[in-house]
């Protein structure tokens, strides 16, 4: 679907390199001339913005790892090191911090928008899958990160996500051994969180080009979930995708900006200043933000296996979204009722982040179960039964209909 390039690079240099490895051609085509729906709203700039965040992340995660030490005796001084010492250390690594919270709340904020606009649906149902993968990847990396200070939630987060294999029949405490490296978390943990921690991110790359190879081969959804019919739907990446994308992104960073200047501890956690200490638990263990839905349906279970298994099912079931939802309709603008429980479950998620970050007891142990089964039944029973009863609105002729109605 990428335009078709008419690109001809003006020097005699690049036109010779053009001939031998046409990547101006390729860049042209797929970020120029590409041809974008002209009814995208701000909530399609977040996957430039995704794309700037992972960026951010590799620069200043390098830079820090120059600075950073993997040991047990010597990682927590060293991260002291890099925000006393370190010339801007405090700054990159505030950036890095904040960092993986604001691009969770822009993948966050992306993934809403494409089950609000049903942009799973086909044909870019592996679009999504890819999408569904980074995700994955990022969990496991934003993990692994958060161990590294070596504080006492690094170490008590890595004691309670390693165990959850544990749960695993018969094999579950020779996989955590091995896992561990040792027969407790260790050096070796720590120096194999480290290393696959740098690596993830370049995986996670690698899957984002995959994910934009996938969306030029569609073509974007956009909001009123109909496909471009003719040249007047679309208008060219550049300048009009792009002009939007750098004001958004100029808008997020402002934000992003305000975390790291006025509040860089405030996503974080207090007890991750005091070292590791493996004879000390924690009053209360709690995982970053962004894991804390999952949590919550985790603690919600009473087996331990049933509990993980339901945690790993709550994200995987994501991947089986294109075929639960039976809707031929995409976007929510048409379907009355799925935009109501497209906020029911959207509240539903917000709920369960609550009550994740609350101890599992009393009240919101019950609060954690009734939400966990709406969680499930929106994919299971809600989707599938609306792509049958729904009755939804009319769509418009054209994507230019939708814009300028009648006049199209
Ligand atoms: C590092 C993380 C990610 C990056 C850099 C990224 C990048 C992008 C970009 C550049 C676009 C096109 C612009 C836009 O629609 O906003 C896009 C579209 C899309 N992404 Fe992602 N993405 C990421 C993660 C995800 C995740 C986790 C999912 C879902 C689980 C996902 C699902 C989609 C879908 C369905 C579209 C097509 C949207 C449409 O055309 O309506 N992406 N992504």
């Amino acid at each position: 679907m990428s335009g078709n390039s008419t690109y001809q690079p003006q020097s005699k240099v690049l036109q010779w390199f053009e001939k031998r490895l046409p990547i101006g051609g390729l860049i042209h085509s797929s970020f120029v001339a590409y041809p974008t729906p002209r009814n995208l709203n701000y909530w399609w700039t977040f996957g430039g913005i995704l794309s700037f965040m992972l960026g951010v992340q590799i620069i200043t995660g390098i830079v820090l790892a120059m600075h950073y030490t993997p040991h047990v005796d010597l990682a927590f001084k060293s991260v002291e090191t890099i925000m006393r010492d370190v010339n801007y250390g405090w700054l990159l690594r505030y950036l890095h911090s904040n960092g993986a919270s604001m691009f969770f709340i822009a993948v966050y904020i992306h993934m809403f928008r494409g089950m609000y606009y049903g942009s799973y649906k086909e044909p870019r149902e592996v679009l999504w899958i890819l999408g569904v993968i980074i995700y994955l990847l990022m969990m496991a990396t934003g993990f692994l990160g958060y161990t590294l200070p070596w504080g006492q939630m690094s170490f008590w987060g890595a004691t309670v996500i390693t165990n959850f294999f544990s749960a695993i029949p018969g094999v579950g405490e020779a996989v955590v051994t091995w896992l561990w490296g040792g027969f407790a978390i260790g050096n070796p943990t720590l120096n194999r969180f480290y290393s696959l921690h740098y690596l993830l991110p370049f995986v996670i790359a690698g899957v984002v080009i995959l994910h934009v190879w996938a969306l030029h081969v569609s073509g974007q959804n956009n909001p009123a979930g109909i496909e471009p019919k003719s040249d007047r739907d679309t208008v060219p990446f550049t300048p009009y995708a792009t002009v939007k994308d750098g004001f958004f992104m100029a808008v997020f960073c402002i934000m992003f900006a305000w975390f790291i200047f006025y509040a860089p501890n405030y996503l974080g956690h207090a007890d991750n200043y005091i070292p590791a200490n493996p004879a000390v638990t924690p009053a209360h263990i709690v995982p970053e933000w962004y894991y804390l839905p999952f949590y919550a349906i985790l603690r919600a279970i009473p087996d331990k296996l049933l509990g993980v298994v339901a945690m790993f099912a709550s994200i995987l079931i994501l991947a089986f979204l294109p075929w639960l939802d039976t809707s031929r309709v995409k976007s929510a603008r048409y379907r009355p009722l799925f935009k109501q429980f497209f906020w029911l479950f959207f509240a539903v998620c917000i709920g369960l982040g609550w009550l994740g970050a609350k101890p599992a007891e009393g009240i919101y142990v019950v609060l954690s179960r009734i939400l966990t089964f709406y969680y499930f039944a929106h994919f299971i029973i809600v989707l599938p039964l609306l792509g049958i009863f729904e009755k939804t609105k009319p769509l418009p002729n054209s994507i230019s209909e939708s814009v300028l109605g009648s006049k199209a």
